[in-house]
């Protein structure tokens, strides 16, 4: 049987695939209670692992949402490293309740008469290498195989080509429990492949409950200490009203102790979480923008997650693009990506005659040293096909050779090698056979990506042909040794077999009777000293204090939502509605307009006299001539001397260091055009990187692996490459083969 499973940060869904389509399987939907059932909850189960302070009993699934005392949910948040979790009086690593998770989905599974045994995983766009790999392992460890792990949107996307057979570019907006995604795809004749993607790890469904918590609960009169017990009712209680407000236009809310109600109307909701609902469309705006997209480019726009069922987000999408997103009642979003999953698995199996092609999200590469410093080198670029092998050759060095240590690093390698988003995967100490001289030591390593997420290592030296190291890296942290790691998989095997006997009844519909303290004893009687457990980021809404000063990047905006691929040019007519647009909207406001120097060149003629206008009369401000790239830089001295905001949807990457104020999530805003409209919003620029590294991303290596057309459309746009980033480019040239790294010394 073929089956796909969606492994979310609130819930996972499982669906399988038969002849006539994708079916998801609700197996857990006998233990949800009444005043749960009906909201479509019951397709899913909750990602929730908890026991019961009494009688110990492990739990999963709507048992543990709903009666757990102690619980940790959201672990798929922490899978990206060697994260603890502590659940009554134990610790886990949250590899360790990922696996417990999918064993209690598996056994759901099995009592549903479906024994699930391999199946294609879905992981977030952005996921990093090592969350790929612990989704992975914490499946294989369940039982089950994992035939590939794709991305959610792309899943998403699959479940609506199956429906629709239509090439076609997709635009899929996943706002779930914990984060919001935007991803554009597109998909030809069975091939999809995701153009870019952005998204914010701290928004989602659990921040507009805690905002309506806090609402809801300075409307009671009575304000008794609640107990824990009670907390947690009323936590229930306040996401069961949200769910509900999407459908009904009043909800009753009862105080956990039960003494008071308070009615809440949708309209009253929409204007509480409207700033959230906002705040869900910048990865929108951000992801067109870095594309250079028009929303009219966009033929079909997917909108699954929970939190996307919410008629203000619906409505907030429809406005921002100009077009309906595809139904609900086609497409189900809170199982979609599950059902696309179980779609994918049909194609990789050969039962469907469409072929899918899983490329990578992030590149993976090595670090080398030279002389400008330490620096992320890509063997295996984003968007590269799977399954992938490539290589390169480096040099040690030192002048003698006894050993390399070979860094295995996953992420962006535009952006700095201290940015978060780079992760290192593995540091290798590879010995050589004797001391070689340098001239001798030079060293092929190939990199092996499989599409199941599984990488391999090889590394050989040139000269001589001998292999110095060909593994799968399948531990990650340095200092998580081998043995350690087959310690903690022996003792999870160990535990799974334990639960599992009682999980097995425990999680079968309430009426079955508790297993026994006995049956459960390795959950809930060994000690194990705790440590705190890592908080997530909270998010912290746009704030709307009124700006003082708007320092707006006449350039970026002129050029906003024109495509330069296709020869358009910068629009001063557009650029002049903006700037009436940015005065209405905030009539207080000093506005300062900088235009680059070559603006009046770019435009069409007919505008050439307005900004030549603009520019003599002081209206505008231009950096001198010939300092291309200087614009920029002007903006941003502007808006730091008055600490004003700037408008505009570049993201600055180079200048990010010497302004961290950029990314504080207050100083920008986005400028986009909505049919006639325009809209400005607060945003947060993605993490950038000073100008010697942006052109450390070896263009020609990026375009073999792409489809043909995407650089031209936006890969990175011209823009991307302009100013002290060209100049950046001509002076070090694109990485070569044959640099060198340091092995010894990069430490
Ligand atoms: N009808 C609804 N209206 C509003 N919110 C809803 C609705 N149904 C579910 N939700 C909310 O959606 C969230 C869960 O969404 P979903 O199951 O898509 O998340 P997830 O896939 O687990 O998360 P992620 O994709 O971030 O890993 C919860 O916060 C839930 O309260
Ligand atoms: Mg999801």
């Amino acid at each position: 049987m073929t089956y796909g499973i969606d492994f979310g940060t609130s819930n996972c869904a499982v669906a399988r695939w038969q002849p006539d389509g994708s079916y998801v399987v609700p197996f857990d939907s006998a233990n949800v209670s009444a005043d749960w059932y009906g909201f479509g909850g019951e397709q899913v189960f909750p990602s929730v692992f908890g026991t019961s302070e009494t009688t110990g009993e492990a739990m999963f699934g709507w048992r543990a949402k709903l009666l757990a005392d102690e619980r940790a949910d959201a672990i798929k948040r922490l899978l990206n490293g060697h994260h603890y979790v502590t659940v009554g009086s134990r610790r886990y690593t949250s590899g360790h309740v990922a696996t417990l998770m999918f064993r209690a989905i598996r056994e759901g599974m099995r009592r549903a008469g479906a024994e699930l045994d391999e199946a294609v995983v879905t992981v977030p766009a952005k996921a990093t290498g090592q969350a790929r790999f612990r989704t992975r392992e914490a499946a294989h460890l369940a039982g089950i195989r994992t035939l590939s792990l794709i991305n959610e949107p792309t899943a998403a996307a699959m479940a609506y080509v199956d429906l629709i057979r239509e090439n076609g570019r997709f635009l899929v907006y996943d706002w779930g429990g914990g984060t919001v995604d935007a991803t554009v795809l597109d998909y030809e004749d069975g091939v999809l492949i995701e153009r870019a993607a952005s998204g914010r790890t701290e928004l989602g469904g659990v921040d507009i409950d805690a905002a309506l918590r806090q609402a809801v609960r300075s409307r009671f009169k009575n304000h008794p200490s609640w107990t824990a017990h009670h907390a947690r009712q009323f936590r229930l209680e306040v996401e069961r009203a949200k769910i509900q407000l999407s459908t009904e236009e009043v909800v009753t809310i009862l105080s956990p102790a039960g003494d008071e109600v308070v009615d809440l109307e949708r309209t009253e909701f929409e204007h509480l979480v409207k700033d959230l609902v906002d705040g869900s469309m910048e990865p929108v705006i951000e992801v067109l923008s870095d594309l250079r997209l028009d929303p009219d480019t966009v033929d079909a726009v997917i909108m699954v997650g929970g939190s996307s069922r919410m008629p203000i987000a619906r409505r907030t999408l429809t406005e921002l693009l100009g077009q309906e997103p595809v139904a609900q009642e086609l497409l189900d979003p809170m199982t979609a990506v599950g059902m696309g999953a179980a779609f994918a698995a049909a194609a990789l199996r050969q039962d469907v005659d469409d072929t899918i092609c899983v490329v990578t999200a992030n590149a993976l590469g090595t670090k080398v040293r030279d002389e400008h410093g330490a620096s992320f080198s890509t063997i295996i670029p984003r968007n590269s096909p799977l399954p992938i092998s490539d290589g390169r050759t480096y040099v040690p060095r030192r002048p003698l050779v006894s050993e390399v240590d070979v860094e295995v690093w996953e992420g962006d390698p535009d952006r700095a090698l201290s940015d978060p988003f780079n992760q290192m995967l593995k540091k290798l100490r590879i010995p050589y056979p004797r001391p070689t001289p340098q001239a001798d030591a030079r060293f092929r390593l190939d990199f092996t990506y499989g599409e199941d997420g599984r990488v391999s290592v090889r590394a050989e030296i040139v000269k001589t042909g001998v292999v110095l190291f060909d593994d799968v890296i399948d531990v990650f942290e340095e200092n998580e040794k081998q043995s350690d790691r087959a310690k903690e998989k022996e003792a999870i095997r160990a535990e799974l077999e334990a639960v599992f006997g009682a999980v097995a009844a425990s999680s079968a519909p309430t009426s079955t009777p508790p297993p026994t303290p006995a049956e459960t004893s390795p959950v809930s009687s060994r000690r194990v000293p705790t440590r705190p457990v890592p908080r997530p980021p909270t998010y912290s809404p746009p704030s709307d204090v009124a700006p003082v000063v708007l320092v707006v990047d006449g350039s970026n905006v002129a050029w906003s939502g024109r495509d330069r691929a296709a020869g358009e040019k910068p629009s001063i007519a557009a650029l002049s509605d903006a700037l009436d647009a940015l005065l209405a909207t905030f009539p207080s406001a000093e506005i300062k307009v900088v235009v680059d120097a070559n603006l009046r060149h770019q435009v069409e003629q007919s505008e050439k006299p307005l900004v030549e206008n603009a520019v003599q009369s002081g209206r505008w401000l231009q950096p001198p001539a010939g300092t291309i790239g200087a614009g920029d830089a002007l903006v941003l001295a502007i808006a730091e001397i008055t600490e004003g905001r700037v408008v505009s949807n570049d993201s600055y990457r180079e200048f990010q260091d010497a302004h961290p104020w950029l990314r504080s999530g207050h100083r920008m805003l986005g400028a986009t055009l909505v049919g006639t409209h325009w809209i400005f919003l607060d945003r947060k620029p993605p993490a950038g990187t000073s100008a010697a590294q942006v052109v450390t991303k070896p263009a020609g290596a990026v375009a073999h692996a792409l489809p043909a057309g995407w650089q031209d459309s936006g890969w990175k746009s011209q823009e991307a490459l302009a100013g002290p980033r060209r100049r950046a480019t001509e002076a070090f040239g694109p990485v070569s083969e044959n640099y060198y790294m340091s092995p010894l010394d990069s430490k």
